[in-house]
């Protein structure tokens, strides 16, 4: 390694953790309006398996044009190593977390697996003081999700998914039910419907119930066990954070003038049933923001918010934490340690 490069995860073409190489690549040049981070901890998502992979699961049409090689991963936590000239909110020094150039570097322009990244300022927010980089790293985009779907956009940008805007649902006093509930945004869904004043029902497998009242559910359905369609109604919003062609059967078990977000709506096709059971069916993509990521910094500091940790691994072990991944059923996230 020499003063420009550092290690990084790298692949030279798509396919399996077994493409994810630990190399040296060169430190990222800063540009205006970027900081250098030397980052400490990086969260994982999966659009970092479904990029590994040359996003598969869209039609070719949509699959993203990049070069090789490639850097994955969004999120990250660490310090900053130097700051553009034009920017002015962050110091050298300063512990920080982003979500980086999501979904603009969904094409492998984010760069996270690595020992540095630059990130716009204006996606970076500094670091809850009250929890460490892990935790930290682990965050950004599954909070920013469930932030994003239940209680504030934060941006007006087109919606890819959807001719119309997403909007979210009032909570107070409503009954929400979250699919999915253990994972990386489902853990995060069920406890911002409770901070906004929701009964929340909580569907996973049985393995995650201890942890799922802690987080403030307060009812739990077992989905290995028993069919969730089968025994809710008149729910007032379902977030569906399993998503996919499975999302339809949640429309029975929503009231008229009810709401589901299906936060992975590729395959969700009963749009005419959902018109005539009165079901508002709306979905967003995630959108890098560190004003938000600032605001949530303060419920993840106090600890109104907690972060669960499935497991982490080295940064060089990263296609262990992929295999991990593939096996499904994570409770909370996966993180690789940079230092
Ligand atoms: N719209 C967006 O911008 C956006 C942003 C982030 C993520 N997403 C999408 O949201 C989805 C979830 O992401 P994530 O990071 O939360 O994934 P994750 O951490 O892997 O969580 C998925 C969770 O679903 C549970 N699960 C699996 N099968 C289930 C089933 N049949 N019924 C109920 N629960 C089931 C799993 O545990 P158990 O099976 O043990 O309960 C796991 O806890 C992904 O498809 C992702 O692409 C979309």
């Amino acid at each position: 390694m020499t003063a420009n490069t550092m290690k990084a995860i790298q692949q030279d073409r798509f396919g399996g953790p077994e493409v994810l190489r630990y190399d040296d690549a060169p430190i990222p040049e800063l540009k205006p309006g970027e900081v250098l981070v030397r980052v400490h901890a990086v969260g994982i998502n999966p659009p970092d398996w479904y990029l590994r992979d040359g996003y598969k699961m869209l039609p070719p049409a949509w699959r993203p044009q990049l070069t090789f090689p490639l850097i994955l991963g969004t999120d990250i936590s660490g310090v900053v190593a130097s700051v553009a000239d034009d920017v002015g909110a962050f110091t050298v020094g300063d512990e920080v977390y982003a979500m980086t150039r999501f979904p603009d570097g969904a094409a492998g322009g984010s760069r996270a697996y690595a020992e540095y990244v630059s990130v716009p300022a204006s996606d970076v927010a500094l670091k809850p003081a009250g929890i460490d980089h892990v935790h930290a790293a682990a965050a950004p985009m599954s909070l920013l999700t469930a932030w994003q779907f239940l209680v504030d956009l934060g941006h007006d940008e087109p919606n890819p998914l959807q001719p119309t805007r997403h909007e979210p649902v009032p909570l107070v006093g409503r009954t929400v039910l979250v699919n999915g509930a253990a994972g990386g945004v489902g853990h995060f869904a069920v406890q911002v419907a409770k901070l906004k004043g929701a009964r929340v029902i909580a569907i996973a497998s049985g393995k995650h119930e201890t942890l799922l009242r802690e987080l403030g559910a307060d009812e739990i359905i077992d989905y290995t066990k028993t069919a969730p369609e089968d025994v809710v109604r008149d729910i007032d919003l379902v977030v569906d954070s399993v998503g996919g062609p499975t999302t339809d059967r949640f429309l029975r078990t929503i009231r008229r003038g009810g709401a589901l977000f299906p936060v992975f709506p590729l395959g969700f096709s009963s749009a005419e049933e959902a018109r005539r059971l009165g079901v508002t069916v709306s979905a967003t993509q995630v959108r890098s923001n560190g004003a938000q990521l600032a605001e949530l910094g303060r419920l993840l500091d106090d600890g109104t918010i907690r972060v669960v940790i499935d497991s982490t691994y080295p940064l060089a072990d990263a296609g262990r934490a992929h295999e991990r991944a593939a096996r499904g059923h994570i409770q909370g996230k996966l993180v690789l340690e940079v230092r």
